[in-house]
C-alpha cells in the first residue's frame, strides 16, 4: 500500500495536507526518513509514525456530527448541501450517514464507513434508542404522555411501539423511540394534529452531540465503538 493512502486512511488530514507531511520531513517509515508519497509499505509489518508519533491503520472511521439545519442526509444532493459534505476533505472510502435526518432537523449524526454496522444500527430489530427533543405548534396536552406509551396509530394505520413523551413545558417535550420510521416524530405529532416545528436529536444509541456546535463533529473512541459493536450480536 502506498504510504500518502494509509495517512490519508487514518483520517489525519486532507490529501494536500498529507503532501506536505513529506515535505516538511516529518514520516518516517521504521525510523527512517519518508520524503516520496508513493513509497510502498506494509501495514502488517511497518511502523509508520508522523511527528515521531504511531499512525495506526484503521479499516473504519467512525464521527458524530452535530446536524445543523438546511443539510439533507445523502450522499449527493442537486438542490441542497449534503451532510457529508463536511468530511470531504477527510478522503475517506465508503463513508456515509447512519439513517437519516430531516432537512429542518439538527444533531446527532453518526457517520461511518462501517457498511455492516451501520446496516445492524438501522435495521428495526435493532431497537437502538433515540431520543428527541421538540417543539410544536400549539400546547400539549398531558393525556398524549399515555397515548404514546400505548402505541400511536400512523396516518397509514401503521402502529409504533410504545414511546416515552416527557412533556417539559407548554409546547416542548422529549421523545424516546426504539425505532425509526420515516419522518416517525413529526408523523406521531400529527396523529395527535400537532406540527413538529423544531426538531433535535439528543441522542442516538447512547451517542450525543458532546461539545459540538452545528456542523462540527467528533471522532468515536475505543469505548463508544465497543459499544456500538455490541449491536451486531
Ligand atoms: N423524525 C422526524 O420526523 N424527523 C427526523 O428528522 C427524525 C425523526
Amino acid at each position: 500500500m502506498r504510504i500518502d493512502k494509509y495517512l490519508s486512511n487514518a483520517g489525519l488530514a486532507s490529501r494536500s495536507e498529507i503532501k506536505c507531511f513529506f515535505k516538511d520531513k516529518r514520516v518516517t517509515v521504521n525510523d527512517q526518513l519518508v520524503i516520496q508519497a508513493k513509497r510502498q509499505i506494509d501495514p502488517n509489518k511497518d511502523i509508520i509514525k508522523v511527528d515521531n508519533i504511531v499512525i495506526q491503520y484503521k479499516p473504519y472511521h467512525y464521527f458524530v456530527l452535530n446536524k445543523p439545519k438546511g443539510y439533507v442526509s445523502a450522499n449527493d444532493d442537486d438542490k441542497y448541501p449534503t451532510v457529508m459534505k463536511f468530511f470531504a476533505s477527510l478522503n475517506i472510502k465508503g463513508l456515509t450517514h447512519v439513517g437519516r435526518l430531516d432537512k429542518d432537523t439538527t444533531g446527532v449524526l453518526l457517520i461511518t464507513n462501517n457498511g455492516k454496522l451501520a446496516h445492524f444500527l438501522i435495521s428495526p430489530k435493532s431497537n437502538v434508542k433515540k431520543v428527541y427533543s421538540l417543539t410544536v405548534d400549539k400546547d400539549l396536552d398531558a393525556s398524549l404522555v399515555e397515548a404514546f406509551k400505548q402505541g400511536v396509530k400512523l396516518e397509514n394505520n401503521e402502529v409504533c411501539r410504545p414511546a416515552k413523551l416527557t412533556i417539559k413545558n407548554a409546547r416542548e417535550a422529549t421523545l424516546e423511540l426504539t425505532e425509526g420510521k420515516y419522518h416517525q416524530v413529526k408523523r406521531m405529532m400529527r396523529a395527535f394534529h400537532y406540527e413538529v416545528i423544531a426538531l433535535h436529536r439528543d441522542e442516538f444509541a447512547s451517542l450525543t452531540i458532546q461539545n459540538c456546535e452545528p456542523g462540527e463533529y467528533y471522532e468515536l473512541d475505543e469505548k463508544q465503538i465497543k459499544m456500538l459493536e455490541q449491536y451486531l450480536r
